[in-house]
C-alpha cells in the first residue's frame, strides 16, 4: 500500500515548485500519496484562524512525515513563523543541511560535501529576553543537558549510517564556557568510541577554515545559532538557495524543505527553481527507507537524484544557476532523464 505523506505546498512559490516535484516524484515512481494541508498565508486565506492549522500539525504528526513548501510569515498581526511553531510543536530537534557541489553549476570550489547538523530547540532561540531597566536588555542562552546529548547522538548516528568521515563541533567554549561548554561535554562523551572521528573547532577560525577550504570539513555538528549561520555560509559556497535542501527531524515526525523563503518577487511567473525542494524530497525519501527499511524508497531517491544530475550537467538548469529554463520545464527535463532507456 502507498506509503501516506503531507504535503503543505505553502505560499509565494510554494504550489509551483511542489507541484513540479510531486510530478517528477509520481514519474518516477515513488509509491507515495499526498495528503495536502495549508500552512502559511494559504492557511489564513482558507479561513484558518492561525499559519499553522491544528489540522495541519495533527496531520503531519499522524503520518510522520511531510514535505514542506516555502510559507510566508506574515508582517504584524502577531503571528509567528510556521517553521518555529512545527518545529516547537512537533519537537523536530535536528536540523540536517547537506551541501554539495552540483554538476554543471559553477562556483568558486569543487568537492564541497558537508552536512550541517544543527540543534533546533534551543540556544537563543529560546526567546528569553528581557529589558533588564531602560537601555539594556538580555537575551539568554539556553544550553540544556538533554538537548544537547540528543543532538550529539543524532549526529553520531547520522556520520555513521551515511559512512561520513568526521564530524566537527563548532563552538565558543572559551567565551562561553558554561552553555557551549555543556555543549562538548555531551558531544565529548556521545562520541566516546565513535568509530567516525571526532574534533573540535572554535566557530571563528572553523569558519575561516571553510571559505578557505571546505574540503577540509564533512559533517558540521552546531548549536542552534551558529548552525543557522554557518549553514547559510555554507550554502553560499555551492550556488546558493536554489540548491540547498533541509530537513527538521524529531523521533516522531520529520519535516523537509528547501532552505529559500516564498520569494514573493518571483512567485507566479515559472522562475523559481524547484531543484531545493526536489533535493528535500530526494532527503524524504532516503528517511523512509532507512528508517521505515523501505529499500523502494531509496532506489527512487538514487533515481531522481541521477536524473537532475545529468539535467544540470547538460546545461538544463534555471536562470538563478544561469540556466534559460523555467520551474516546469526544468521538471520535464528532470522527468526526462529519470528512465534514460
Ligand atoms: P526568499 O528566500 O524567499 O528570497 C530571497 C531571494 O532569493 C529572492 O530574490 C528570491 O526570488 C530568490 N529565490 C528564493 N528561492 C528561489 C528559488 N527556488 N528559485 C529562484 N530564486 C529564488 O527570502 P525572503 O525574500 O527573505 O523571504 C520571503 C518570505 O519567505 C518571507 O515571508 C519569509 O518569512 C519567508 N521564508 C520562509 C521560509 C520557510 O518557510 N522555510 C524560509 C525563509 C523565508
Amino acid at each position: 500500500m502507498a506509503r501516506t505523506c503531507v504535503l503543505v505546498p505553502g505560499d509565494g512559490i510554494g504550489p509551483e515548485v511542489s507541484s513540479a516535484v510531486v510530478r517528477v516524484l509520481d514519474a518516477a515512481g515513488a509509491d507515495l500519496t499526498w495528503e495536502r494541508h495549508h500552512a502559511g498565508v494559504a492557511a489564513l486565506e482558507a479561513g484558518a484562524d492561525e499559519v499553522l492549522p491544528a489540522e495541519t500539525s495533527d496531520a503531519i504528526r499522524r503520518h510522520r512525515i511531510a514535505l514542506k513548501g516555502p510559507c510566508t510569515t506574515p508582517i504584524g498581526g502577531g503571528f509567528s513563523s510556521v517553521n518555529v511553531a512545527l518545529r516547537k510543536q512537533l519537537d523536530l530537534y535536528a536540523a540536517v543541511r547537506p551541501v554539495r557541489n552540483l554538476p554543471g553549476v559553477a562556483t568558486r570550489f569543487d568537492g564541497v560535501d558537508l552536512v550541517i547538523v544543527r540543534e533546533n530547540t534551543e540556544g537563543l532561540y529560546s526567546g528569553i529576553e528581557n529589558v533588564i531597566t531602560e537601555g539594556v536588555v538580555t537575551s539568554l542562552k539556553v544550553a540544556t543537558e538533554k538537548a544537547c546529548r540528543r543532538i550529539a547522538r543524532f549526529a553520531r548516528s547520522y556520520a555513521e549510517r551515511r559512512g561520513r568521515s568526521r564530524v566537527t563541533a563548532f563552538h565558543k567554549a572559551n567565551i562561553m564556557k558554561l552553555s557551549d561548554g555543556l555543549f562538548l561535554e555531551c558531544a565529548r562523551d556521545v562520541f566516546e568510541g565513535s568509530p567516525v572521528p571526532y574534533d573540535e573547532r572554535i566557530i571563528d577560525a572553523g569558519c575561516m577554515r571553510l571559505v578557505q577550504d571546505p574540503t577540509a570539513f564533512d559533517v558540521l555538528l552546531c548549536e542552534n545559532l551558529y548552525g543557522d549561520v554557518v549553514s547559510d555560509l555554507c550554502a553560499g559556497l555551492v550556488g546558493g538557495l536554489g540548491v540547498t535542501p533541509g530537513a527538521n527531524i524529531g523521533d516522531a515526525a520529520a519535516v523537509f524543505e528547501a532552505v529559500h523563503g516564498s520569494a514573493p518577487d518571483i512567485a507566479g511567473e515559472d522562475k523559481a527553481n524547484p531543484l531545493a525542494l526536489l533535493m528535500s524530497a530526494v532527503m524524504l525519501l532516503n528517511h523512509l527507507a532507512e528508517r521505515e527499511d523501505a529499500p523502494h524508497f531509496g532506489e527512487v531517491a538514487a533515481r531522481i537524484r541521477g536524473a537532475y544530475d545529468a539535467a544540470l550537467q547538460a546545461g538544463e538548469k534555471t536562470g538563478d544557476i544561469g540556466g534559460s529554463l523555467g520551474t516546469t520545464a526544468f521538471a520535464d527535463a528532470v522527468i526526462a532523464r529519470l528512465h534514460p532507456n
